[in-house]
Parts: C-alpha cells; structure tokens; sequence
C-alpha cells in the first residue's frame, strides 16, 4: 500500500513536470499568456509550478505511457478517464494547471481552470488514496513557514497566489469544497488566528458563516476581512494594491459581529417586535460564550454596539442560559 502510495505521488509529480514544460512551450503560450493576462509574475507561476494542459486530448497520457507508467495508475492518479469511445484519455485538457501540493510540497492533485468562461470553471482531481480534500489546504506548504501571527483562508487558487505575491505568504484555500473540521485541525497546528477572507458574494458569506462555527469549534479564533467594493483578495489587491489590504487585514471584523451583522439583515429594527426577536436571538447566541468573562464582554460590546441595555440583555442571556442549562 505504501509503494502504491508512492507510485501515484511519483506519477502526479511527471505530470506536473510536463504540465510546467508545456506552459513555456510555444503550445502553452496561450495558458501563459492568460495567466500574464491576470497580472501573476513569472516568479509566482514558477512557485506554484502552474502548468499546462494542451488542447488536443490525450497528450498527458501518452507522455506517461513513455515514461513506463501503467494506464491503471494514470486512471487512479485521476489524470486521465475511460469511456468506450475514447478509451483512456485525458482528464484536463486546454486548461491553466494548479498542482495542489502536500505541507511537504509533494504533488496530490491539480486544479485546471479554463481560459474563458465555460464550465465547469475549474476542475479538480478527484479524491484518491493520496488526494483527501478535507485534509488538505491550498498553499499551506508554503504559509506554514510565512512566520505571520495569522493565516488567511480564502477561496480560490488565484486568490491564494495573488496574495502571495503581494506579500502576504499566510494565504491558504479550501479545495474546491467547504471548509472542514479536518483543515480546521491542520490550521491549529499553524497558527491561532484564521483570517478569513471569502469572496464577496452570497455563497462566500454562506461559506464564511460555517467555516467561524467550524474554527470555534477547534478554539481557533476568526476574524473576518471586508472585500468591499470587491469580489475576492485577487481582484482587490489588483484594484486597490497591497497596503490597502493590509490595512483591511488591520480592521478584520471579529467573527462574532460578522455573524450578528449577517443576522440583522433578517430583521426589521424599525418594527419593535422584529427587533425584539433580533435581540433575543443575540442573546440566545450570547449563551455560547461559556466562559463568564468573556460573556460579559461580549454582553458589554454587543449592548453598546445594538444600544439594548445592558442590565437587559444581561437578563435575558441568563435566562436562556438557564434554560438550555
Ligand atoms: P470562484 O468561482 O470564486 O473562482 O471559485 P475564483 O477562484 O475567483 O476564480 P477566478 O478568479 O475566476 O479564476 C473559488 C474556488 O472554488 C473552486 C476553485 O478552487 C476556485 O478557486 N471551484 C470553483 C471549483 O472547484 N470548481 C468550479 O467550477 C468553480
Ligand atoms: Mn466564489
Ligand atoms: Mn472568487
Ligand atoms: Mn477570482
Ligand atoms: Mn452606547
């Protein structure tokens, strides 16, 4: 099982060998030129090893097969797919190729992204023996050594790079997939403080939502980035450059207003009983706090920040603490 392992990491790293040697070669010269395009340097493609996946369908495959690599591991390394028509072929192809790397920067997978707008947008390898997405991080093995008292999690591949190359080496994303308990876990063994810094948008808050109460519940404390005017870290350190994302990363909102703010949102504090509804949800979310200092902060800071009486929200968090013991 262990040669097996080593096997698909050796046939994963083949390809990203050739998917590199393409995107120089005068074939790849389109996926560098995208990537030119969005503004990477040279220095940050070579770092990330980003590659190339040629137009015509099968090349990968048949390199390997030179090499001496069986099409079975090629198929269970997920870099290339079977089907009665085609035979085996080629998973990515016309594709800009991240190859997603281990904390010991050993390659287990790729994320392709096509150069225009079809979908799917990007695709990733598939889970295998060497490939767990929620085990994993884009970008930790190099933000585990950035030396920086927080690291950033984001979405995407290009916001990772991008932020490297501003500076900020802490940038790590998520797969692909949601944020799990498992990232969560490596995170902790890194750093105390996540910075989160999701897109922009509706599936971003969703995002940014489960992955406060994912952290919390390894004791990790988040604080989220604002993006605005923005879609996400690559597109605003592109607009309004680096210092202005460092002084967002500056005033980071604590997690637990972020998740007040969302709230609000569902309720009219124009209509006493809305508002009425709005502050006893705060204080039901208030009881989960149970340590009584840190309660009574956040009882203080809330109270003064949503102007309820102190005295009264105190009241009403005890209550429902009681309640639900
Ligand atoms: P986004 O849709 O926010 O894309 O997906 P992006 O990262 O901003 O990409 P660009 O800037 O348009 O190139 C965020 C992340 O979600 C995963 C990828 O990891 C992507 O980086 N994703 C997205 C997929 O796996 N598949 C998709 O089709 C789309
Ligand atoms: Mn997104
Ligand atoms: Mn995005
Ligand atoms: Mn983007
Ligand atoms: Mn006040």
């Amino acid at each position: 099982k262990e040669g097996k392992r080593n096997k698909l990491l050796e046939v994963n790293k083949e390809a990203a060998k050739y998917f590199y040697y393409q995107l120089r070669s005068q074939r790849g010269s389109i996926g560098y030129r995208y990537l030119a395009d969005r503004q990477l340097s040279d220095e940050m493609m070579k770092k990330f090893g980003l590659g190339f996946s040629n137009v015509s369908s099968n090349d990968l495959v048949q390199y390997l097969r030179t090499k001496g690599y069986q099409d079975e591991l090629i198929q269970e390394a997920g870099l290339a797919s079977f089907d009665e028509k085609y035979g085996v072929h080629d998973k990515f192809w016309n594709r800009v190729m991240f190859p997603i790397q281990d904390i010991n920067h050993r390659v287990i997978g790729f994320g392709g992204r096509v150069m225009g707008d079809a979908k799917p947008k990007y695709l990733n390898s598939p889970e295998t023996m060497i490939f767990d997405k929620s085990r994993n991080l884009y970008g930790l093995n190099f933000a585990r050594t950035s030396r920086q008292s927080n690291i950033i999690l984001c979405e995407g591949y290009m916001d990772v790079i991008a932020m490297h190359q501003a500076g900020f080496t802490q940038a790590v994303a998520s797969l692909g997939t949601a944020f799990t308990a498992g990232q969560a876990n490596l995170l902790r063994r890194y750093t105390e403080e996540v910075l989160l810094a999701y897109d922009n948008d509706g599936a971003g808050v969703n995002a940014a939502l489960r992955a406060i109460s994912i952290l919390k519940e390894v004791d990790l404390s988040g604080k989220v980035l604002n993006l605005e005017p923005y879609k996400d870290p690559d597109e605003f350190i592109k607009n309004l450059g680096t210092e202005a994302f460092r002084q967002r990363m500056e005033e980071a909102e604590n997690s637990f207003f972020f998740e007040l703010r969302i709230m609000e949102k569902e309720y009219n504090l124009k209509d006493p009983e809305s508002k009425t509804k709005f502050h006893r949800e705060i204080a039901k979310k208030l009881c989960g706090f149970p340590e009584e200092v840190e309660r009574e902060n956040y009882i203080e800071a809330v109270a003064d920040k949503y102007n309820i009486g102190f005295d009264n929200l105190r009241k009403l968090v005890t209550s429902y603490a009681a309640q639900t013991g």
